[in-house]
């Protein structure tokens, strides 16, 4: 019986940071496994990933529940009927049910294309984040790792990395300068935290 941590990944579109965390669990940069694969879009490409990567994966659906309680309290029993030990947030669109925010405070890392605190919270994602980096002037961005609460992009900051923006950017140009660097960022970041390099207090 493996004593290696195991790891569900939540995702909502094409799942590129997903498949970094699978390929850095097979590379051993992560010593954890990625065991299951929730997306809130059945058409996401990440379950394609994930079926390629013979992941077992499930499509939540909160509006398939007669109320977001039960839909919470069942997604948190089928985690813990698969032992999950930590859950990576890969472009994942939704707030947690608070019900596993609480259960799993300090266990849940999320992966954003900009440099927070700036540009976060709802509606801040995608294009939309790059669009506004743009127009803003800032002469940077970047990826931050971060724990993730009850509230969009808000947690605790584990891990950041700057990337420059050019006079040439479009958000297309900037989001894939950044999200080169996410793919790098968030299975370490994960991996620093399973090991216990951040003193988790706040959570
Ligand atoms: C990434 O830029 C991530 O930071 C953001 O949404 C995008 C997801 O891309 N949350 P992918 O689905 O991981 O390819």
């Amino acid at each position: 019986m493996s004593n290696r941590k195991k790891i569900a990944v939540f995702i909502s579109g094409s799942g590129s940071n997903m498949q970094a965390l699978i390929d850095a669990s097979k590379s051993g940069l992560l010593t954890a496994d990625i065991v299951w694969v929730v997306s809130n879009m059945r058409k996401a490409f990440g379950l394609k990933r994930a079926e390629k990567e013979q992941i077992e994966s499930f499509v939540y659906k909160k509006k398939s529940y007669d109320s977001p309680q039960i839909a919470g309290d069942d997604l948190l029993q089928k985690l813990q009927e698969r032992h999950i030990d930590y859950i990576a947030l890969a472009g994942y669109l939704q707030l947690l049910p608070e019900v596993i925010v609480k259960e799993f405070k300090g266990r849940i890392l999320n992966i954003h294309p900009a440099l927070l605190p700036k540009y976060g919270g709802k509606g801040m994602y995608g294009q939309h984040v790059h669009k506004a980096v743009l127009e803003s002037g800032d002469s940077e961005s970047g990826a931050t790792a971060h724990l993730a609460d009850e509230i969009y992009d808000n947690g605790k900051i584990l891990e950041q990395f700057k990337v420059p923006v050019l006079e040439s950017d479009t958000p297309e140009t900037l989001a894939a300068r950044v999200l080169e660097q996410e793919h790098k960022l968030f299975p370490r970041a994960l991996q620093e935290l399973i090991k216990g390099k951040y003193e988790i207090n706040d959570g």
